[in-house]
């Protein structure tokens, strides 16, 4: 196994995405422990309802299961939204949860490194919490600065690189995984330290907004539904969540477990 599984092209199309079960797991872990930080779709859609216009057009790069496209669907009723994947099964479960939403959005699967759109199609562009999975990330900035028009805004979306390092400590005390604290961080090719840098390449940065989010897993079993449902994590002995849960309570103290992150927003402008 690669040391950073979010760049192991066969994972990220294997795994981690080839059905949205996997990813749906650790969001609703993930959402169930927050206790501190805004929805990151409503302040993708806080951003971009200061500089769009009715009849806009949106594009929603790596949109996953759709959390923040059905937002901007909602908020913003952009006259065109275009969703794009590498995930044929997540844009189908987006397809669904868009008709079940009475929204209007059309999808395509696609490499964000070479979108099938023609030039300045858009007037918006979101890419949320999939830029690391990119070994080169400026390359795809370039894509989605290639797709707007001059004028045209974007919201890129990332997490800090120390982001549920507190997890790591964990799997570390109870013997699960003793090597976690020494793997990279899943964030390490797009993160809240060079997101800055690599969207000034190609867009002209307006804003840059960093914001701690705070965790509490309520119990063992919480926790194990995130850990098993996380790639970095290679957690010996294996065993579904239940076996790990187990384990957890013998060998953790007292819950609840703690953790955070950074989430980082770049509004950038292609001039
Ligand atoms: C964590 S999910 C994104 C979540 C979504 N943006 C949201 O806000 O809820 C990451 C997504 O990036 C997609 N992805 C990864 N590499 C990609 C690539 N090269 N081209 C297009 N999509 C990609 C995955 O298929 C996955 O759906």
């Amino acid at each position: 196994m690669p040391a950073n599984p979010f760049l192991d092209p066969d994972l990220v199309r294997g795994n981690l995405y080839r059905t949205g079960d996997r990813l749906a797991e650790r969001t609703r872990a993930l959402r169930e422990a927050k206790v501190a930080g805004r929805d990151a779709a409503e302040v993708i859609a806080d951003l971009l309802a200061r500089r769009i216009s009715p009849g806009a057009v949106v594009l929603d790069i790596g949109c996953g299961r759709g959390t923040t496209t059905l937002r901007i669907a909602a908020r913003l009723r952009p006259g065109r939204l275009i969703a794009v994947d590498a995930s044929v099964a997540l844009l189908d479960t987006l397809r669904t949860r868009l008709a079940e939403a009475g929204a209007v959005g059309s999808v395509i699967a696609a490499n964000f490194h070479h979108m099938p759109l023609p030039d300045e199609v858009a007037n918006a562009a979101v890419a949320a919490f999939c830029l690391y999975h990119s070994p080169t990330p400026a390359v795809a900035v370039a894509e989605i600065s290639r797709c707007l028009r001059p004028g045209g805004v974007a919201v890129l979306v990332t997490k800090s690189l120390d982001s549920y390092t507190e997890l790591d400590q964990l799997l570390q005390a109870a013997d699960l995984d003793p090597d976690a604290a020494r793997r990279p961080s899943l964030y390490e090719s797009f993160h809240s330290g060079n997101l800055l840098g690599l969207a000034a390449i190609h867009l002209t940065v307006l804003d840059v907004l960093h914001e701690q989010h705070l965790f509490e897993f309520a119990d063992a079993t919480h926790l194990a539904r995130y850990l098993a449902t996380t790639p970095k994590y290679r957690i010996h002995p294996t065993g579904g969540p239940a076996d790990l849960s187990a384990i957890l309570r013998e060998r953790l103290p007292a819950p609840p477990y703690l953790t955070r992150s950074t989430v980082s927003y770049a509004l950038a402008a292609r001039l």
